[in-house]
Parts: C-alpha cells; structure tokens; sequence
C-alpha cells in the first residue's frame, strides 16, 4: 500500500456535492481546488426523480468522469436520500461547497448547519473564482438553447455534449 494510510495518517476524504447537470467551468474550478486540498474527493451526483433533468445521471456521472480525470484523485457517484448519509458510508468529514454570492449563503449556511447538527459533518465554503461567479447550469443550458456562446463556460466535451443534446429537442 503506498500513500497517507501506509504511513499511518488519515485519509483527507471531501465531497462535493450537485446536481451538475450538466457540469461547468464553476463547478471544476471547485472540483480542482478542492482536489488540491484533500487526498480524495468525491463528486457526489444526486439524483432527483422528481427534478426534470436534461442528462440522465449516468451522463452526467461519464462527463464528470472525464473532465476530472486529469486530477488523479476524484472519484465520482451518485447518491438518492441525505448527502449525510452518503458521507457517512465513505468516512467522509467535509463537504466542500463554492459560494458565488452573498445570495448563496442563507440557504448554504442552513444546509450547512442542518447537515452539521444530522451527523457533525463540516462544511467547507470556497469563494467562486470571479471568472464564474454569474453560472449556473440552468443559465448554461437557456444561453445554449437559444443558440448562445458557452464555450468560454464549460469544458469542450460538455459544450460537444450539449449541442447534440439540444440539437435533438
Ligand atoms: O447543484 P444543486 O442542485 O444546487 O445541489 C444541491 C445539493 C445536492 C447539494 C443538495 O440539494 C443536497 O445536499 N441534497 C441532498 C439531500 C439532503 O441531504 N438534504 C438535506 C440538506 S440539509
């Protein structure tokens, strides 16, 4: 075994969690900062069957794949029910979360301080990279419905993904 657990230390295990549908150019910058910061992270995928999605979630779970392969310590899943208990069965203590505005961080900080209070999980907030403080995937998808540029906002094999996504509908 090489890495942290030979060496006798801890795992430095974070989530981040969504509905990435599909992921952005905000989403990954969290992704990688958070990657730089913790031995493994988990993108925690959530399925909600009650949301109208445009890409099922095994797209969504393949895209992510792809375009966080190159960190070498991301692994990606989805999960149905509380992320709690998602952290709980992967001995995972941090949720790592992007604010992109002060708009964010009532509804963040009362996730936050339920999810805390449910199962003393900490939530860890990263500032947005100004660059992507305005996205959303639901914004992402309306400029590329009506045929807008979003390649500065996603990486290509989103933007490929799409295009031939909306092309169909
Ligand atoms: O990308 P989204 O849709 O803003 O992500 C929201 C998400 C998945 C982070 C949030 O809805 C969530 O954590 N859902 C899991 C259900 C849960 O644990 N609810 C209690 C939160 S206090």
């Amino acid at each position: 075994m090489t890495g942290p657990e030979s060496e006798g230390t801890q795992v430095r295990r974070a989530v981040c969690p969504g509905s990435f549908d599909p992921i952005h150019n905000g989403h990954l910058d969290i992704i990688a900062r958070a990657s730089s910061l913790y031995d493994e992270v988990y993108v925690a995928v959530m399925i909600n069957r009650s949301k109208k999605s445009l890409f099922e979630i095994e797209e969504r779970i393949d895209l992510i794949r792809q375009v966080t392969a190159e960190y070498g310590n991301v692994r990606v899943e989805s999960f149905h029910g509380l992320l709690v208990d998602f952290c709980k069965q992967r001995e995972i203590p941090a949720i790592v979360k992007g604010l992109r505005a002060v708009s964010d961080f009532d509804y963040e900080l009362q996730m936050a301080q339920m999810n805390n209070g449910l199962s003393g999980v900490e939530t860890l907030f990263i500032p947005t990279n100004p660059t992507y403080s305005f996205m959303s995937s639901s914004l992402v998808k309306e400029v590329a419905t009506w045929g807008g540029d979003i390649s500065h906002l996603v990486p290509p094999l989103v933007l490929e993904a799409l295009s031939g996504r909306l092309k169909k509908d």
